[in-house]
């Protein structure tokens, strides 16, 4: 006898995945003289040695063309208060220059992409690889350098489609 299953429904898988609650990050990057950012919570720690991370970029995305050429990334992890910011970089067609004039922000040191100010935490990285993944491509990055500002506030969360605050 033989059981067939029936294809899993994006719908379905859409609303599985929603209840795996994550952070909200911003990715940004420099398209030529330009930065670019884009809200992004598909980031993974992947290796210590070396230290690596990944984020998966639709390739429908301005970011994704972006990304793959300048191949240098930073992360800023949002704090509860940052949910405008994060719905702003989320915002499809959004203009392209001058997108980060109003969000506060500073030069990360060695790659010179843009790190938010009042981040829970700041990366910058050197990508090392890029893997085609469907209608995305997962990018892994060489951690450069890290800020862990001093100060610690409630951590913004991404959970069943909506925004959390998480202590
Ligand atoms: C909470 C949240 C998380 C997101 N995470 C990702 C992600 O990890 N990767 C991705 O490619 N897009 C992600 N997006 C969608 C992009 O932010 C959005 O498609 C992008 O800003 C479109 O920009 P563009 O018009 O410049 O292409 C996310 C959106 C939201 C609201």
């Amino acid at each position: 006898m033989t059981t067939t299953v029936p294809p899993t429904d994006v719908g379905d898988y859409r609303r599985a995945m929603a209840r795996f609650a994550t952070g909200v990050t911003i990715v940004t990057t420099l398209a030529g003289e330009h930065h670019h950012a884009m809200t992004a919570n598909a980031l993974c720690s992947v290796s210590l040695e070396p230290l690596l991370m990944l984020v998966s970029v639709e390739r429908d995305a301005r970011f994704h063309d972006a990304v793959l050429e300048s191949q240098v990334w930073g992360v800023s992890v949002l704090p509860a208060e940052a949910r405008s910011t994060a719905d702003w970089f989320a915002t499809r067609g959004r203009p392209l220059h001058g997108q980060l004039d109003r969000v506060p922000h500073s030069i990360a040191p060695v790659t010179g992409v843009a790190w938010l100010d009042g981040a829970l935490s700041n990366f910058e990285c050197r990508t090392t690889d890029v893997h085609p993944a469907g209608d995305h491509s997962i990018v892994v990055g060489e951690v450069a350098s890290v800020h862990v500002p001093d100060h610690l506030g409630k951590a913004l969360i991404y959970y069943r489609g909506r925004y959390e605050a998480l202590t």
